[in-house]
């Protein structure tokens, strides 16, 4: 049977749709939830993303604080520009598009990102809230991975999940994520990466299995279980001569064959892509909500 395709796009615009009632909210308030991105150099897939969450952004109601440097620009450069948005009471949230250009110390940019501003979740401090099951900026395409599966009706308490990736923005945080006694989680995880011998020995054993190690076909159908539940991460352009940019996006999974076996499976695109940037948006909306009640001394926001 045919696997019943998750629709991210679908999902991704409920979600904006709950925001754009919170924004209202914070607006009658006097506050206006604001977004600074920061985009260095001029990578076309970057320059991409980026554009598409300045879109979503303005949808929702949030301002967007656009910020390009070019690739020539130096590490001081690139933290005092982090420095000055830290110190910006328009702006809420702060993301550095990611990976930087060769020779900027990435590491040490994030931590310079205030962690009240850290709508990515990739600061030092967030990350071991999150990893310690306090309240934190949660990483936006993991968070979007458990809500793609929580609106799905899928209850991963119990479930045995194997994700393939350890990248710090994907693998490490939901492997994280997943294990915590949470409502959104709680499942049992095996961690596969590049290192792992037999990895179709560990995700024939899955309920879930999420790819995302950046590679096509990572995951066939001989690699899952019937009924399986497949989250595909992977976002990599493929030379399409057919196509007018000269690419196609495709995914990790061998789409075609894995649908025919799995119960429910995310395209690519139009599966984990938009939920990434619904979650950022939530993420600002967080910190504009928790600066709102800063401001009026406690006080909630409604809703
Ligand atoms: N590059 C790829 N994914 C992400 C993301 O979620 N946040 C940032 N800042 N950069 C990225």
């Amino acid at each position: 049977m045919a696997a019943a395709i998750i629709d991210g796009r679908r999902i991704a615009e409920e979600i904006r749709g709950e925001l754009k009632e919170s924004v209202r909210a914070l607006k009658a308030q006097g506050v206006t939830p604001g977004l600074a991105v920061v985009l260095v150099g001029d990578d076309p897939a970057s320059r991409s993303y980026v554009a598409g969450k300045e879109k979503a952004c303005a949808e929702v109601g949030i301002h967007s604080f656009d910020n390009r440097l070019p690739a020539s620009a130096t590490q001081e450069e690139l933290m005092g520009l982090v420095r000055k948005l830290n110190g910006d009471d328009r702006v809420h949230g702060i993301l550095v598009q990611l990976p930087l250009p060769r020779g900027l110390n990435e590491a040490e940019v994030l931590l310079a990102i205030d962690p009240d501003k850290d709508v990515d979740g990739f600061h030092p401090i967030n990350a071991g809230r999150m990893m310690l099951g306090q309240k934190a900026f949660l990483p936006c395409t993991p968070h979007g991975v458990l809500q793609l599966l929580r609106r799905s009706g899928v209850r991963l308490s119990g479930l045995h999940v194997v994700v393939i990736g350890r990248s710090n923005i994907v693998g490490k945080p939901l492997a994280n994520m997943l294990i915590q006694k949470s409502e959104l989680a709680n499942a049992t995880v095996t961690v596969c990466h590049t290192g792992t011998r037999d990895l179709a020995g560990f995700t024939r054993q899955a309920d879930v299995v999420v790819a995302a190690a950046g590679r096509p076909n990572t995951l066939t159908a001989d690699m899952i279980r019937e009924g399986a539940v497949v989250i595909d991460v992977g976002v990599n352009r493929v030379e399409d001569a057919t196509k007018k940019s000269g690419f196609r996006l495709v995914g990790d999974v061998d789409f075609q064959r894995v649908s025919e076996k799995a119960s429910m499976i995310t395209p690519v695109p139009g599966g984990v892509g938009p939920m990434t940037i619904a979650m950022l948006l939530y993420n600002t909306v967080e910190a504009a909500k928790t600066r709102c009640r800063a401001m009026r001394g406690g006080e909630g926001v409604a809703p």
